[in-house]
């Protein structure tokens, strides 16, 4: 008999820092409504100098494992496509920040926007081949772009850390999926750049083609259908590509939407994204924390359809039921706390925190003390990066 795998329990974070986009829109000469109503964005989080994806990894997932305990983590696995070291994964210093079980295999995974999903998928598959271990999925990222390029006010940092395990209590991932890997140029990051570059009008075709793709799959695996699914969640780059690919799925399945439909669908996953921006592989489930904690509705019983898409690109349809009892185990006040007492940053510190370069000649450098979560980068030597827990 198959087991049931999936969510125990997932916890979202991001910098305290944000610039409002009616900041950068002025400092540019854009009308405000092309980033509010057109790629559908208020805000975008801005990680500071100490903060990078393995802080914010790691603050992630210790409120996780404060509450529901290290024992029997036996893989953790690291999804990012903001990474630190060719060699070591991020993951690892994770692992030892958190203080985790040495009896763990911890990898980190790479494929642009998917690799989230890459790592929960595979950690519901090693939990369903050993139902006693629980598996640690961290997916983190920085998304970052050319200054005053179209990508600049997507731009965003966030991570989810989402607890594996058997008989899971918010939501149990169903097996069936639609998967799709196409070799695309659409964006990409070469190893001698840290802003990612993009065919931005291309890259939302692909995404919607992937789309097309991956449902049409997963109907005919699943037998269901765009009825069978209560709430949709969507990669998130910006939230109007949300809103368009379900106009799409909507089309697809020959169905008139509303916007109030549209509204009541897709709307209560996208309030975080839309303050915090693009977090690459942690976005879709920053949209599915938001879900969870903002809809009014007791989703319990209920499906959610789950639409992940990586650039390259590699995009996957898959969906889960809401567990009896999810809301005792999520982190809502938690996540609204930390959404309501971020810092604004000018355009001027903005620009300085992006233009900061990190020291690349193996010196010592130690950096200055911004509001961080339970764990920042205090510096780096020998070309070491020095992690430390914040009192
Ligand atoms: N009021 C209201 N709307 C306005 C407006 C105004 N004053 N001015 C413009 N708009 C609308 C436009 O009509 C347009 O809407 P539609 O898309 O519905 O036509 C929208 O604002 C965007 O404006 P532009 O068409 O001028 O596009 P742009 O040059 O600003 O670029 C973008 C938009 C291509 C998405 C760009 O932001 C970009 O390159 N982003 C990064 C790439 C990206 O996120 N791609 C998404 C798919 S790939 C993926 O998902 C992986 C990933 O995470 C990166």
């Amino acid at each position: 008999m198959s087991v049931n795998v999936g969510i125990d329990a997932i916890r979202f974070y991001t910098s305290n820092y944000f610039i409002d986009l009616r900041t950068l829109a002025a400092v540019r000469g854009v009308d405000p409504d092309k980033y509010m109503l057109g790629i559908g964005q208020d805000k975008m989080a801005i990680p500071p100098p100490d903060e990078d994806i393995v802080t914010m990894g790691a603050s992630a997932a210790k409120s996780i494992i404060d509450r529901d305990g290290k024992d029997r983590i036996e893989l953790l696995l690291f999804a990012t496509e903001s990474g630190i070291d060719q060699s070591k994964a991020g993951g690892v210093f994770a692992h030892g920040m958190l203080g985790l079980p040495a009896r763990c295999r911890t990898v980190e995974l790479k494929e642009a926007c998917y690799g989230g999903t890459a790592a929960l998928q595979l950690a519901c598959a090693a939990v369903a081949r050993n139902p006693s271990i629980r598996a640690l999925v961290i997916a983190t990222d920085v998304a970052r772009y050319e200054l005053a390029s179209p990508g600049e006010p997507t731009q965003g940092c966030g991570a989810v850390a989402m607890l594996v395990t058997a008989n899971p209590r918010v939501l149990a991932i169903e097996p069936e999926h639609g998967l799709f890997t196409s070799d695309v140029m659409d964006f990409w990051r070469p190893n001698y750049r840290d802003q990612a570059l993009v065919d931005g009008k291309y890259s939302t075709r692909v995404y919607l083609q992937a789309l097309q793709e991956c449902w049409k799959q997963y109907r005919e695996q699943s037998g269901r259908g765009y009825g069978d699914i209560h709430r949709f969640c969507y990669h998130l780059p910006f939230t109007r590509m949300a809103e368009k690919a379900h106009e799409r799925l909507a089309k697809d399945s020959g169905i008139d939407l509303t916007d109030e439909q549209l509204d009541q669908q897709v709307g209560p996953s996208l309030a975080y994204n839309r303050i915090t921006g693009n977090s690459y592989a942690a976005s879709l489930y920053v949209g599915l924390a938001c879900l969870l904690d903002t809809e009014s509705e007791d989703l319990a019983g209920k499906r959610i359809g789950l639409f992940s898409y990586g650039s390259g690109c590699v995009g996957e349809y898959f969906s889960g039921l809401v567990q009896p009892g999810y809301r005792e185990r999520l982190f809502t006040h938690e996540h609204r706390a930390m959404l309501e007492n971020r810092t604004e940053l000018s355009y001027r510190q903005y620009e300085d925190i992006y233009n900061l370069p990190f020291p690349t000649d193996g010196g010592t450098h130690t950096f200055s003390r911004y509001r961080t979560g339970p764990y920042r980068l205090a510096g780096v030597k020998e070309h070491k990066r020095l992690y430390e827990t914040v009192s």
